[in-house]
């Protein structure tokens, strides 16, 4: 199959959707991988590393002209939309509830579009989202300690403490991916961890992942208050399927925080779970509210290409060689967790939760497939 990347053009994004390695994969196994000139800069690949693993540099009309299967990192913009045809396979983060332009503008295209956001297991667990809440739990953590400090407006505080002096208080809501990752890093730096957990059965496997050393309360409005008031850093971490995230953390207890604390509000992709959240970027990722220092960046992973393009590309390989090897029906027919990714094909969205959202037309994935020549 001819694999095509194209440089990411969204702003601040310098991931790739393919890494050397991952392209030698696909090389290797008889596929044609054409990759827009500079597509792996932001992430430290250059052209050269490319051309060494076989694949071929070429202009962005070259990528999207000669491609069959087409791997991004971000949503396709305008002025990619005209690029789209029928015939291609579009494999990449879409979140197509968030945008009916786009929406319809695959529809318009003809081709087959897959969402990694979407692609899920028998058992729910999204493998192409969880390796962002990885790196996003983790810089959670990392961000709350450096704010913490005097000169960037923080409390003054070293988040580990030191012998005699005691260590700082981290509390992550919501103990899934970005939950746990942000705790093992915070426990790393030396802070005292609470997890606040809805799930009982969660809080059973935390503890037995992280042991005695983080306290797992159940997550209640009187408990959140109570744990806020204490903190020096808040992580939220919360996520309700499909929903936006519930505002856990009202604008008073924000008040009754303590002055220079932080809240690093992960969930802000989803509207935040605190009320006083407003979604920030890389170039100014803080503000101040009751004195006390929100970050709240939409696109965490985002600050650390090098370590996203290749955590992603772990993650989305084995799915691309599928499609690259059998073609998308046959890759669908034998995956229901890639079938679930499918978003919109030949014209028609086959994602009902994405159809519910623009009150358009949903039809069955397996419909469309009947439908159309074997
Ligand atoms: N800002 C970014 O760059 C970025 C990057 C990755 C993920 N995220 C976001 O981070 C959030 C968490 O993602 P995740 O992958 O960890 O999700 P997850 O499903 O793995 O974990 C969410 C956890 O929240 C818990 N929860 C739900 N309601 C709760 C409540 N009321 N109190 C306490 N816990 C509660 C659930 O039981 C679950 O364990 C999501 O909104 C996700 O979109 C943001």
């Amino acid at each position: 199959m001819n694999v095509g990347v194209p440089k990411e053009i969204k702003s601040d994004e310098y991931r790739v959707a393919l890494t050397p390695a991952g392209a030698l994969e696909l090389t290797s196994r008889g596929h044609s991988v054409l990759v827009e000139q500079g597509a792996g800069e932001g992430s430290a690949f250059a052209d050269a590393d490319y051309e060494a693993v076989g694949a071929r540099i070429g202009s962005v009309d070259d990528v999207w002209g000669e491609s069959e299967l087409v791997l991004k990192v971000k949503e396709p913009l305008a002025e990619e939309y005209g690029r789209l045809r029928e015939g291609h396979v579009l494999f990449t983060y879409l979140h197509l509830a968030a945008s009916e332009e786009l929406t319809q503008a695959l529809i318009a295209s003809g081709a087959a579009c897959v969402a990694y956001e979407t692609v899920e297991t028998d058992d729910r667990a999204l493998p192409l989202l969880a390796p962002m809440s990885e790196i996003a739990g983790r810089l959670a953590a990392q961000a709350g300690a450096t704010f913490l400090e005097k000169p960037l407006g923080g409390r003054g505080l070293l988040l580990g403490g030191v012998p005699g002096v005691a260590p700082g208080e981290v509390v992550v809501i919501g103990g899934g991916m970005v939950g746990y990752n942000a705790a093992v890093i915070a426990l790393g730096l030396g802070a005292e961890v609470t997890i606040l957990e809805r799930s009982i059965d969660r809080m059973r496997h935390l503890e037995e992942v992280l042991g005695p050393r983080v306290t797992l309360l159940m997550s209640s409005s009187l408990q959140i208050q109570e744990s806020v008031a204490e903190a020096d850093v808040v992580v939220g971490a919360v996520l309700i399927p499909g929903a936006l995230a519930p505002k856990l953390i009202s604008r008073e207890m924000v008040a009754g925080m303590k002055e220079g604390s932080v809240i690093a509000d992960v969930a802000i992709d989803q509207g935040g779970c605190v009320e006083t959240s407003k979604p920030t970027t890389h170039s100014e990722p803080v503000f101040v509210v009751d004195g006390v220092i929100h970050y709240c960046v939409a696109n965490m992973p985002g600050a650390v290409p090098i370590t996203s393009t290749k955590a992603l590309t772990n993650a989305t390989l084995p799915y691309v060689e599928a499609i690259a090897g059998r073609g998308l029906r046959d890759a669908i027919a034998s995956d229901p967790a890639l079938a679930r990714g499918v978003n919109v094909i030949e014209g028609k969205i086959t994602y009902e939760a994405v159809a519910e959202a623009h009150g358009l037309d949903y039809t069955p994935l397996e419909d469309v497939l009947r439908l159309s020549p074997v």
